[in-house]
């Protein structure tokens, strides 16, 4: 095995969140190369959240020179490399110094709430949805480009005379590989910005004309899978490469589940939970407050999706080590909840940010119940493990309802699903098995099955498919007088904690 040095490779870079990571596959979609490094998390005033975009570009410059260092692979031996991002998160930068205007406002930040409200007041809530299939929220890119042009002098203007350029991460990576020369983004990301109609496949001039941006600072949209520009040499060691696949993390790490069918879920289990399941050829509004976002673009055929975001899922266990400090490392909750004896059912509902789909209700607080003088630390442990599991289930259960199609299987991956204990409760809680993915860096793989195809490094989806291979599976066990009584207290719980309102 090891790396030939007659053989081409696809190398993924995926720009995530709080990481920024640069892996390189081979064609049987096996792992050859992997770095990271991490991202510097902003955060001027409570609840907002901001990155400083040179360093992102900076971040995954390192870590592609690591990747190809620690390999031995050279440089031209990169046959093509695929982009895949955090969504959302904004930038504009100037087009002839190329220098952000300011920091990036991250998908996480709600330093845009007060706008949000505002455009929902004033009734634009139900044509926003229809238009972008989103539900209008400080979450995605339009009210951040707003705040952008408020608060830097002279941005308005700047803008106007077509001299400030607008992106998402994957934009502005594309935009510095290629030192200015291509600037686009993809379907998938678009549909994030709340600014891209999904049935026209357009930018909406009316959404433009709302959030006043002027279209000269927007890139053009193309598919997920196509020649998207080529390298500077002098950005990648003496080689000009082709960039031929792009999209966002979540609908990165559906391509690398191979959720290519209709009716296919997956569930990435990080900071918080996507939950994306593949609605086919139409866009499928949802009636509970999902997302209806593009899965893909692939020759010239488009893949709608229904998406539902847990706004805190590993977040939880970070809580638990960092702030209660019951644990001392997250993998440890795995022998703590084992250990759990009790016959208690204590809930925690982790609404740390307010709950997320299908509640959305911006001003819960987090809240637990059950507790006798009997409960100790594991049953703790144990119940905010099941609170991920929970919030899964209450969005499977909306999507498998407002899809209309019973969902046989979850595919899994994410970090937390090293985790065992979470792994069976959450098949016993959904009644289905779970299918964990053998490369658990989904996202990465996504994003080269993208470029590899784009590139004809991969003739076409079967031939993708061929390189999938399963992890363990996780068959439900519990019976069913057993799991409808834990999810009822669940639910009670929640509603419980919509109601405390102090
Ligand atoms: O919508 C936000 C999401 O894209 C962030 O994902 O995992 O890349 O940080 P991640």
């Amino acid at each position: 095995e090891g790396i030939k040095m007659d053989e081409e490779y696809i190398l993924a870079i995926d720009e995530g969140t709080t990481t920024a990571r640069a892996m390189i596959f081979d064609h049987n979609g096996r792992k050859v190369a992997a770095a990271r490094h991490p991202i510097r998390q902003i955060l001027p005033n409570p609840g907002w959240v901001e990155h400083d975009a040179s360093e992102i570009w900076n971040a995954v410059q390192t870590t592609i020179a690591t990747a190809l260092i620690e390999s031995g692979i050279k440089p031209k031996q990169i046959k093509s490399i695929g982009i895949a991002s955090q969504r959302e998160t904004t930038v504009v930068w100037d087009k002839n110094t190329g220098l952000p205007i300011h920091n990036a406002v991250v998908w996480q930040s709600r330093q845009t709430v007060s706008l949000a409200n505002k455009i929902i007041d004033e009734g634009y809530k139900d044509e926003i949805h229809q238009k972008t299939g989103l539900i209008v929220s400080p979450y995605f890119s339009a009210t951040k480009v707003r705040w952008i042009l408020d608060h830097v002098e002279g941005a308005q203007e700047r803008a106007e005379k077509g001299e400030l350029l607008f992106g998402t991460i994957n934009t502005w990576l594309l935009w510095q590989l290629t030192d200015g020369e291509s600037f686009l983004t993809d379907y998938a990301n678009a549909s994030r910005t709340m600014l891209y109609n999904i049935n026209d496949l357009t930018w909406d001039d009316d959404l433009l004309k709302l959030f006043n941006i002027p279209k000269s600072m927007l890139p053009e949209v193309r598919s997920n899978s196509e020649l998207f520009g080529t390298t500077k040499s002098y950005h990648f060691y003496g080689s000009e490469i082709p960039i031929t696949g792009m999209t966002g993390s979540q609908q990165a790490s559906l391509i690398g589940q191979m959720a290519f069918d209709k009716g296919m879920v997956k569930n990435t289990y990080g900071t918080g939970a996507f939950v994306v399941m593949n609605t086919g050829e139409v866009p499928a509004l949802s009636d509970n407050n999902l997302l209806t976002t593009i899965a893909y673009g692939i020759n010239g055929k488009i893949n709608y999706a229904l998406e539902g975001s847990v706004f805190v899922a590993g977040a939880a266990l970070q809580w638990l080590r960092d702030d209660l400090r019951i644990i001392k490392r997250t993998p440890d909750t795995q022998q703590a909840a084992m250990r759990s004896t009790s016959r208690d059912e204590v809930y925690v509902v982790p609404a740390f940010s307010g709950l997320g789909a299908p509640y959305w209700d911006d001003k819960a607080h987090g809240t637990v119940f059950g507790l006798t003088r009997g409960t100790n630390k594991d049953d703790f442990i144990k119940a905010t493990l099941q609170a991920i599991a929970y919030q899964t289930k209450d969005i499977i259960d909306t999507m498998s309802s407002d899809s209309k199609t019973p969902i046989d299987i979850l595919k899994v991956d994410g970090a937390a699903t090293a985790n065992e204990y979470l792994m069976q409760f959450q098949a016993d809680i959904l009644d289905i098995p779970l299918q964990r993915a053998e490369e658990l860096e989904t996202t990465s793989l996504g994003a080269a099955f993208l470029s590899g195809l784009g590139s004809g490094y991969w003739k076409d989806i079967d031939d993708i498919k061929k390189n999938y291979q399963s992890g363990d599976v996780y068959e439900p066990k519990m019976e069913n007088e057993v799991r409808d009584n834990l999810y009822a207290g669940w639910k009670e719980a929640v509603n419980a904690t919509m109601a405390f309102k102090h």
